[in-house]
């Protein structure tokens, strides 16, 4: 196998960052999400050396748990063919398990005493149920712990952040009470993907994109999230929340940004964040026309991969007659000088046939094409594809002659692949995430006004749903790419999803 050394497409990978050394406290650090993504990534930092000898992790949470009935739960978590017990004994010596209520303030006392003894930076970590954010965000304040003498104090706060305008203004005014927005990281692990962040690197690093990148040459955009999972037994959170809160307002808005933006002055975070921003205020609001420009659809039972599923209504926690949507189609309008009349079509679904997500930018056909009639007929638009995830890469796909003594011609694709140039699989979200925070680079984490905004796209739309009982939730089977009522509708602007 070749090493890092002698791989010099791996250059760049070599130069790297270890985190300051801190003390992570984890809250809610029972649950899910700790086990399946944090301590996978952070034990990945860990073996890496990213982390320095001056880090621990403090596991809050109120189940009862010994250090050692904890760290063998860590240890089911993070074990995989390729790690020796012996690699991850160091790892786990630096948990410590603290059994505490997130509303009792003396639990944040204790709390406060430990860290003292420990005395180090602190990285808080919000992983509990959105429910439990205010409280722990009060107590941290009630014990003074936002501020440290000779230590910086950061927080994380996970998704969703808000479920509208009004409760997201809430919670960013009571985090705001107690720490500096400069402390706070509000999470979308979309941001974290590797291939999220080289659309910055592919718009602004190369000089043969950007001056077509605008209504002269594009005719319309699509962004694709497609799951073939379910709600994965989270009917009630579903219930509560439907996929337009639980992914278009945050994860989708994002690559909406990152594809419109115009590019920064640096790369300083709030440069960065400061164009994401203007992309969100130049959103045209949707009003009296919300029904035109978005679809919402909802699973029934179908089969995904040859097995049959259960239809929405079906799942655990979920009502028979629940109208909340599996899946969304929205046509958004960027009204400014780069995007005035391109529409940008976003669409997300639970069981589509395909995990997949990808921006596919098409881009305005030849004024006139030579080559006859049938010619004519079988001639593509040029689709520059970013595929975000699996299979990472970008491909571009032109009309090209096929061998013959007829000129008729046929789309081809030049492609990119991560795997195939650098050689290895991008790291996980989670892992580039943590590290920033623990290095103090906020650049792909959200601001306030940068969440606010996205709801204020969102807010109309759920407001009309709320109140329309008639605007109809289009049914669609589980494996299938959705509503033909969705087909139609695009169709009708004379555009086609892309085939995925
Ligand atoms: P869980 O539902 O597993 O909750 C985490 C822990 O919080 C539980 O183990 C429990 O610990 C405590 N808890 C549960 N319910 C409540 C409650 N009502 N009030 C107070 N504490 C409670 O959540 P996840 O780990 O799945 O997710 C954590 C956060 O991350 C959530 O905000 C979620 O939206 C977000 N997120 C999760 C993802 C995932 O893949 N799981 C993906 C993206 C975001 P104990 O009872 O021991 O205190
Ligand atoms: C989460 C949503 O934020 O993102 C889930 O809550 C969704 O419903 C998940 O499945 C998708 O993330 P990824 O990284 O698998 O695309």
């Amino acid at each position: 196998m070749k090493s890092e050394k002698n791989n010099p497409l791996e250059e760049g990978l070599r130069i790297r960052k270890i985190a300051d050394k801190n003390t992570l406290v984890i809250f809610g650090a029972t649950g899910d999400l700790t086990k399946r993504k944090l301590m996978p990534a952070l034990f990945s930092l860990f073996k890496q050396g990213f982390i320095p000898k001056e880090f621990d992790i403090i596991a809050f949470a109120r189940s009862e748990n010994t250090d050692d009935s904890f760290r063998k739960v860590v240890e089911k978590a993070i074990a995989s063919e390729e790690t020796s017990s012996d690699s991850i004994e160091p790892f786990l010596k630096r948990i410590s398990y603290f059994r505490g209520a997130y509303s009792e303030t003396d639990d944040f006392k204790r709390l406060k005493k430990r860290l003292e003894e420990i005395d180090n930076n602190v990285l808080f970590y919000l992983a509990t149920p959105p429910s439990a954010f205010d409280n722990i965000i009060h107590n941290l304040g009630a014990v003074d712990m936002a501020f440290l003498q000779d230590h910086w104090t950061r927080v994380i706060i996970e998704k969703p952040f808000g479920r509208d305008l009004d409760s997201a203004r809430m919670l960013n005014e009571t985090i705001q009470k107690v720490f500096n927005e400069d402390q706070i990281y509000r999470i979308d692990h979309y941001l974290g993907k590797e291939t999220v962040q080289n659309l910055l690197v592919f718009r602004f690093a190369n000089t043969i994109f950007e001056p077509i990148w605008n209504r002269r040459y594009i005719d319309h955009i699509q962004i694709t999230v497609s799951e073939k999972i379910g709600i994965e037994g989270r009917g009630g959170f579903f219930e509560e929340t439907g996929i337009l809160r639980d992914i278009v307002q945050n994860h989708m808005m994002q690559l909406l940004c990152l594809v419109a933006m115009e590019p920064p002055s640096t790369t300083e975070p709030n440069a960065v964040r400061d164009e994401k921003v203007k992309v969100l205020h130049a959103v045209r609001s949707l009003g009296p026309d919300i029904d035109e420009n978005v679809k919402r659809g909802q699973y029934g039972e179908g089969s995904i991969d040859g097995n049959n599923v259960k239809g929405y209504r079906d799942e655990e926690n979920v009502s028979p007659q629940s109208k909340t949507e599996t899946y969304v189609a929205l046509r958004l309008m960027i009204e400014n000088w780069r995007w005035a009349g391109v529409p940008f079509y976003l669409r997300c679904g639970k069981r589509l046939p395909k995990k997949v997500t990808e921006i596919a930018i098409y881009f305005k056909k030849p004024p006139l094409l030579m080559f006859g009639h049938n010619v004519e007929k079988e001639a593509m638009a040029n689709v520059l594809t970013v595929t975000i995830q699996p299979d990472e890469g970008i491909s571009l796909s032109f009309d090209s002659k096929i061998p013959g003594y007829r000129t008729r011609i046929r789309p081809v694709t030049m492609e990119f692949r991560y795997g195939t140039s650098f050689g290895q699989v991008p790291p996980d979200a989670y892992e580039r995430l943590l590290l920033d925070a623990m290095i103090g680079d906020p650049t792909l984490f959200t601001r306030a006004d940068e969440n606010e905004q996205a709801w204020k796209i969102i807010d109309p739309i759920l407001t009309k749903w709320q109140e329309g009982s008639d605007i109809p939730v289009h049914s669609y089977r589980a494996g299938s790419w959705g509503p033909k009522k969705v087909d139609d509708w695009i169709e009708k602007q004379g555009r086609l999803w892309r085939r995925l």
